[in-house]
Formats: C-alpha cells, sequence, structure tokens
C-alpha cells in the first residue's frame, strides 16, 4: 500500500516536471517558426506529451544500452504476448499472436491496408473532421475519398449512419475508423459502432480501426475494440494499436497491427513483405515489452493528471472566455476548442491564437473544412503548461474586448 501511494506521488511530480525539449529535434518546438511565424509560441499541438516518457521505458532501453552490440534482433514472443495481455485485462479482448505484425508507425500501417484491400479508383470512407493522415493515406494511394461528415450538435459528435448509406457507393471497399476520435474526444459506444459495423457488413465494407488513443480513456467512457463486437465484426475488421500515445513514445516508432480473418491476413502479408519493415528497433522492442508490462498504475495517475488539466481549462474558459467552449474529451489528451463564438474568419482565428495569444495550436480545418471555427489543444503537458497557455489566451481575449 505504501509503496503505491509513493509511486503516485512520484509520477505526479514526474508530470508537473517540464524538462525542455528545445535542444532536442521534437517537431512540436522545431517547427514553431515554419507553423506560427515565430518560436515564441507555446506549442501545443502535435500529439505527443511534453510528460516524461515513463521511467520503466527509459530503464528498459537504458539496459539494452548497456549491451555493445545494436544488431539485427528478432521480435521476441514476448513483445506481442505482453500487448495481447495488456488489451485482455483493460479492454477484456483477447488477441491472437499469429493475427499480429509489427509495425513502425500506425499512419504506415493505414497505408499499407489500403493498399492491401483496395485497389486504385476505389473508394475508402472516414468520418470528418478527423485526423488528417486520413485523408492523406487515401489520397496519396490514389483512392477515392469519401467523407462522411459526424453530426455536430453544440460542439458534441455523433455518427451520421443515414448519410453514410447514401455515400456508400460499390466501389467503396474500406473505412477508417478513428476509436477514440482524434480532434473530436469522442469514445465511441458499443451500440454506435454495432450500428457502423451493421452497415460494413450490408455493404460488404471492411474496417480499419486505428485505436492508437483506446488507453486514454476517462471515467465514464469505455473503449469498445472494434473488433470485440461480434465474430463476424472481428473477420472484416484490421486493428493497430500502440504504446506510442499512451507512454509517451512516439519517437520508438512501435506499434502493432491485428488481422484475426485468415484470408485478409494472407492478402495483407503480400503488401506487408513487398514493404519489408523488418524487424523494427532494439530499444522499441524493450520499450514496448516494458510500457506493456509495467505500466498499469502510471496510466491510471496519468488520466488524472489529464483529467485534473482537461477540468482546469474548462472552468477557465466558462468563467472568463465564455465565447470559446468546450465539451470535455471522452478519451485522449486532445481538446476540441469551439472558438465560433469569437466571430473570427479562419485568418483572424489563426492571427488570433498565433501572434495574439502566441499559442501554437492545431487549426481545427487541418482536420477537414467541418472544423472550420475550431482550435485543437493538446493537453499532455504539465499543469504550469495548462496555466501559462490560459493566461496567454485570457490576455488576447481581454484585449479584444471578445
Ligand atoms: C488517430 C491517430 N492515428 C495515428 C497517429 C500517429 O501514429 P504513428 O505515429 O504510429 O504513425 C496519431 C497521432 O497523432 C493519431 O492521432
Amino acid at each position: 500500500m505504501e509503496k503505491d501511494i509513493s509511486l503516485q506521488l512520484k509520477d505526479r511530480l514526474d508530470f508537473n516536471e517540464a524538462p525542455s525539449r528545445e535542444d532536442t529535434n521534437a517537431e512540436k518546438y522545431a517547427l514553431r517558426k515554419k507553423l506560427f511565424g515565430s518560436d515564441d509560441v507555446l506549442p501545443m499541438w502535435v500529439a505527443d506529451m511534453d510528460i516524461q516518457t515513463p521511467s520503466f521505458v527509459m530503464d528498459a532501453i537504458s539496459n539494452r544500452v548497456n549491451h555493445p552490440i545494436l544488431g539485427y534482433e528478432e521480435i521476441p514472443d514476448s513483445f506481442f504476448e505482453s500487448q495481447i495481455q495488456w488489451i485482455k485485462e483493460r479492454h477484456g479482448y483477447e488477441l491472437q499472436k499469429e493475427w499480429m505484425f509489427y509495425s513502425p508507425s500506425v499512419v504506415a500501417s493505414i497505408n499499407l491496408c489500403i493498399q492491401a484491400f483496395t485497389d486504385v479508383g476505389d473508394s475508402v470512407i472516414t468520418q470528418s473532421p478527423v485526423y488528417f493522415p486520413f485523408y492523406s493515406s487515401i489520397t496519396n494511394n490514389d483512392r477515392h475519398l469519401i467523407k462522411n461528415k459526424l453530426i455536430e450538435n453544440d460542439g458534441h459528435y455523433s455518427m451520421d449512419f443515414d448519410a453514410l448509406q447514401e455515400q456508400i457507393d460499390d466501389k467503396t471497399k474500406l473505412l477508417l475508423l478513428c476509436s477514440p476520435h482524434n480532434p473530436v474526444g469522442r469514445v465511441w459506444k458499443k451500440e454506435e459502432l454495432q450500428r457502423l459495423g451493421e452497415i460494413c457488413e450490408k455493404y460488404d465494407i471492411l474496417i480499419l480501426a486505428d485505436e492508437i488513443h483506446s488507453d486514454l480513456i476517462f471515467k465514464g467512457s469505455k473503449h469498445i475494440p472494434m473488433a470485440s463486437i461480434s465474430k463476424a465484426l472481428e473477420a472484416r475488421t484490421i486493428t493497430c494499436y500502440g504504446p506510442g500515445k499512451t507512454f509517451n513514445m512516439a519517437g520508438l516508432a512501435v506499434s502493432t497491427i491485428s488481422i484475426a480473418d485468415e484470408a485478409l491476413r494472407t492478402k495483407f502479408t503480400k503488401v506487408y513483405k513487398a514493404t519489408h519493415f523488418a524487424e523494427g528497433t532494439v530499444f522499441g522492442h524493450v520499450g514496448f515489452i516494458a510500457a506493456y508490462t509495467k505500466g498499469a498504475t502510471w496510466l491510471e495517475n496519468l488520466l488524472i493528471h489529464l483529467q485534473g488539466n482537461i477540468d482546469y481549462l474548462d472552468i477557465c474558459l466558462k468563467e472568463y472566455m465564455p465565447s470559446i467552449t468546450m465539451n470535455k474529451p471522452e478519451g485522449t489528451y486532445l481538446v476540441w476548442l469551439d472558438c465560433r463564438g469569437l466571430g473570427l474568419s479562419y485568418q483572424g482565428l489563426k492571427d488570433f491564437f498565433f501572434k495574439e495569444a502566441k499559442l501554437g495550436l492545431s487549426t481545427g480545418v487541418s482536420f477537414g473544412r467541418e472544423g472550420e471555427g475550431f482550435m485543437r489543444i493538446n493537453l499532455g503537458v504539465p499543469r504550469s503548461t495548462v496555466e501559462e497557455a490560459v493566461s496567454r489566451l485570457h490576455a488576447a481575449y481581454v484585449s479584444r474586448h471578445f
């Protein structure tokens, strides 16, 4: 018991310490000038955290560094087994080792699946606004992009099943599902996924479920793996998982793909072999295993910290900046800010956030035109960063007399 308390305290302290990333190549910092026009914005855009990667991951890497040879490695059985056990415990769904493939990146996996399961000219559907590489993965592969817009009601989003059925054409082969959804923060309910699945079954469409954010779920919501809903849906679902978001280890380039159906696996294997991801990296292997075998308590503490950041921002907006509103995300550390109340154009909103508030956020439009009037802020940061962001935003807000 005592051990647990001291661990929690250590984690809380770690979450609130902000090691400088200035002298690294961190994308979030390196691209400030290019994207926001100056280096003095507080960067809260790219979806990684300004929170230390957990010590058990760093220790595993240090131990590996202590061995003086970094040659080729075989992915050990314990790699896939650690993730199988993690998903079983957290989400009540059991993957099989034979279903799984290593991938350095979920976005790479999405591209491969598009190549493996559709042909040039086929249609691929996704629900917009969504993480923008969904769009580029479709169009870069010369597939036709169908955007099935989510229904927005006071900043709350739901799926539009009627429009989906109308939009499906006879060339539609695949649906890209973001679950939980980036950027709108929804953790889809079982009934929603079930209905989506029924439509995909009816029209014989495969589902690629990007579940990279599935461990970042707040109280009151539950992540349902798409493939867990029924055996029939398991057979038409390909799932991408990874520890990159949860444990802030995107730089280790390690994730997995699970394909339960043997015929789909055979199809996928052909493209997978032709791509040759090899076996990943020596550091990726040990970091991945450490995260999934040692990470449960750390993650519980992280979720408390993130919820605190979200609550803090929510209170400050309601109290001091009521023309900017938010729905608390059910999952992910990304908050979708509804700025339509400011009455600014797309350029006006960028000027207000980037030049006046000095905040480097993602524009809503980068997730599709449906995101117009919104900005996305990343709260995977120490509390002091949220306080600084609120203070900058408030100063700009007041000086504009909104
Ligand atoms: C929904 C979603 N999928 C995939 C990724 C990126 O995954 P990877 O770095 O493994 O390509 C992100 C990162 O923001 C994301 O939000």
